[in-house]
């Protein structure tokens, strides 16, 4: 059977790194590095400078996985890139970045379901290279988010950060079965009735301004561990596989009391799950592969492994996908 074989991670991070007092301080916003530690996880932030966009994150992450699989850019005939944050309305920034890789031709578009946006890029890549539409691909997660927060909502603005992760997936034959690397199982959900729950008040169709993102926090919470439990029961039923397989799980990293919850509804040991919320804050759909590239290249995440990748957010949107290393 033709599958989809992870062969590369990569990500990328702005210069500037905002710890939680430096952020607090120069808001001059009532906050406190204990009540953003406490109630999130999170001390620390990237934020993307004037020369820094979605675009150029997302090509040095890009560059970076693709030196990790061992291809030029030129093998690439695939690139599905996952932002709601991109670089102009249109030409999608997928395009941008194939542009800036030097791989012109292939196949090359972005995907927009906010922070569940790479599990829905991966879900479409994989479609594309197992059904022979292409063989090769970047699937990249990308953003900056620090251009649509209001900065003087205390409730969001200290939750995001900017920064991109991309991962080169390539077709091959294999045998099937569960022990085969690859990828083995995604789904995806969207449920449009809660969409006035996080959401960002501008677009060119309506206001013909960007916005900026709003959220309800304490809803998004509780529907967020609900959802992201059932759809990883869901993916491990679809492959017959147990919670107790999983040997590392690469959550979206929103705020580690969600990672915590999900976990402990599960089962699964919290030393398997993959935190990178303390230091890069929620990225979006950058957050899945940025935390899945720290996790390969510090060694914890060894070919072979079993890996669940799971997002949730606005839309709502959630996904999860099992991938053999
Ligand atoms: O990536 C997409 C998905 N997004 C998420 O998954 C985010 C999900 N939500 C969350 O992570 C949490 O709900 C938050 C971190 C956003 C908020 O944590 P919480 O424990 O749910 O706090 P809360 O919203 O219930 O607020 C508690 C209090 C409120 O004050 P009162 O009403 O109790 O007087 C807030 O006004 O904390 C206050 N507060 C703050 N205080 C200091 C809210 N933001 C801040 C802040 N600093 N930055």
């Amino acid at each position: 059977m033709r599958r989809s074989i992870l062969v590369g991670t990569g990500s990328a991070l702005p210069k500037r790194a905002v710890s939680n007092a430096e952020l607090a301080e120069s808001l001059d916003l009532e906050t406190s590095d204990e009540w953003i530690v406490e109630r999130t996880g999170i001390t620390n932030r990237y934020i993307a400078g004037d020369d820094e966009t979605t675009a150029s994150l997302a090509t040095i992450a890009a560059c970076e996985a693709l030196e990790a699989a061992g291809m030029a850019a030129s093998d690439i005939d695939l690139i599905v890139l996952a932002t709601a944050t991109p670089d102009q309305t249109f030409p999608a920034t997928a395009t941008v970045v194939q542009q800036n890789l030097g791989c012109n031709g292939g196949i090359a578009f972005d995907v927009a379901a906010v922070c569940s946006g790479f599990l829905y890029a991966l879900g479409v890549a994989d479609s594309m290279l197992r059904s022979g539409m292409a063989n090769r691909a970047l699937v990249i997660g990308a953003e900056t988010f620090s251009r649509i927060l209001d900065w003087e909502d205390r409730t969001t603005c200290v939750l995001f950060g900017d920064g991109a992760g991309a991962i080169v997936l390539e077709a091959r034959e294999v045998s099937d079965g569960p022990d085969e690397r690859g990828i083995l199982a995604t789904r995806l959900h969207a449920d449009g009735a809660h969409n006035q729950l996080l959401f960002v008040d501008g677009g060119p169709s309506t206001t013909g301004t960007v916005g900026k993102l709003r959220m309800k926090g304490r809803e998004v919470f509780r529907h967020a561990v609900f959802n992201l439990a059932q759809v990883l029961r869901e993916v491990l039923e679809d492959t017959g596989l147990q919670v107790s397989d999983i040997d590392w799980l690469v959550p979206h990293q929103a705020n580690a009391r969600i990672l915590d919850a999900t976990a402990k509804k599960l089962a699964l040991p919290a030393e398997k799950v993959i935190m990178t919320v303390a230091q890069h804050a929620n990225t979006s759909a950058a957050s899945v592969p940025l935390a899945l590239s720290v996790a390969v290249r510090d060694g914890r995440i060894q070919q072979g492994d079993l890996v669940m990748l799971e997002a949730m957010g606005g839309g709502f949107t959630w996904g999860a996908s099992l991938i053999r290393m």
